[in-house]
């Protein structure tokens, strides 16, 4: 399934706000694939031969580097308009579903009201989304993860999966496979003939990756759990819109409160690098809770390691940290996944750490897997 799927939760932008929505992918192109690597550039000559000489020799530090490449008008300019582009970007993607809000939220209640496809949806009112989604923002989201306007509001997903295209595009990211097919395919690669009954994805937000799970495995039972409320009204209306029986819950990755060894299938995609370490690790802890023997997981994450990469590297893909509310980036980037896995109880030859293999140039994405013995 394309990432860009077209189904009726989708706001239809009108003209001008199709016009703006367009500036701003050419805007973060631009600022992202070109003008990033003039940021290189800015280092290599303007600042690195000062810092060596001042530390005679030596690598500079990551503050020093920073201190050093905001002092430089080219970098700080960089920086706004990257920062003021994503500002732009919510601006632009938010409009069109400001103003169909209403048509928004009807077609979701006739399609959580007639689930043509047959999913379901199970929201808890006594549930509180934990600070590490609450306290920031996170990409610049407006309201964040887990807004909630009240009954049959969806503004958390159609944000999310508008401004998730967007942002994509904005830095050249091709339209032409999921996340979610890129882990069907290495599942098919390493594990040949694998058939799920049941399947679950971690931190679903739109419910961009559990719906190809239920279309590619479309005998197996398909669970999704998020934090946001908001977030899973949108999700189940556009999975139902798009034909695919998933099973939305309001539930912690750390503690779903499903049976030991429900499933023999489980996923996630982009929810380690948005989440602090305690939660990874509880969230491996359960994954493996969670497994049939027999059973896969696969937990799919952008390719950001800082192991072994030069300081001048790892301040440019800090980025984000300090001026995208992305707090948890460099925790990801850090981490030790293999250390994690085994911490889990994962033993170390049933585990799995690497980048997937990619499709039609798209990104080398990473995973944390595994397979837990059949008895
Ligand atoms: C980057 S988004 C995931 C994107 C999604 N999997 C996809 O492929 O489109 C991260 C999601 O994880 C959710 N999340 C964060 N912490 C969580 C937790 N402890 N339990 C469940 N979901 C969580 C957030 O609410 C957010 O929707």
């Amino acid at each position: 399934m394309a990432r860009n799927a077209r189904h009726e939760m989708l706001a239809r932008p009108d003209h001008d706000e199709a016009a703006r929505q367009d500036f701003v992918v050419a805007l973060k192109r631009g600022l992202n694939r070109t003008l990033r690597s003039t940021n290189d550039a800015l280092y290599s000559t303007l600042v690195e031969p000062g810092l060596r000489q001042s530390g005679s020799g030596a690598e500079p530090t990551r503050e020093a580097i920073r201190d050093a490449m905001y002092a430089l008008p080219a970098y700080r300019s960089w920086s706004a308009l990257n920062r003021g582009a994503q500002e732009l970007m919510w601006d632009a993607v938010g409009a069109p579903i400001r103003r169909e809000r209403a048509r928004l939220e009807s077609t979701a209640h006739r399609l959580a009201s007639q689930r043509p496809a047959g999913g379901s949806l199970e929201l808890n009112r006594d549930f509180t989304p934990p600070r590490s989604v609450t306290a920031v923002d996170i990409h610049l989201q407006p309201g964040g993860y887990a807004l909630d306007l009240g009954d049959g509001d969806i503004t958390a997903g159609a944000l999310y999966e508008a401004g998730g295209n967007h942002y994509a595009f904005g830095q050249g990211i091709g339209r032409g496979d999921s996340k979610a097919r890129h882990v069907q395919r290495f599942i098919a690669a390493r594990w040949p003939g694998f058939a799920p009954r049941r399947i679950l994805d971690l931190g679903c937000s739109a419910g961009s990756a559990s719906v190809p799970y239920a279309l590619e495995f479309p005998d197996a039972e398909v669970h999704a759990i998020d934090v946001g409320a908001g977030m899973l009204r949108y999700a189940h209306a556009r999975a139902e819109a798009l034909g695919a029986a998933v099973h939305f819950h309001q539930r912690d990755c750390t503690d779903t409160g499903f049976p030991d060894g429900y499933f023999d299938l489980i996923v996630s995609h982009n929810l380690m690098h948005e989440s602090p370490d305690s939660t990874r690790r509880a969230m491996l802890r359960e994954t493996w809770r969670l497994l049939a023997p027999g059973g896969i997981f696969v937990h799919q994450d952008v390719p950001l390691r800082f192991a072994g990469l030069p300081e001048a590297k790892k301040f440019e893909l800090s980025w984000d940290t300090h001026n995208n509310n992305e707090p948890y980036w460099e925790v990801y980037a850090n981490a030790d996944l293999a250390a994690d896995l085994e911490a889990a109880g994962i033993p170390a030859a049933l585990a799995w750490v690497g980048h997937l293999p990619q499709v039609e140039g798209s990104l080398p994405w990473f995973a944390a897997a595994g397979a837990k013995p059949a008895s």
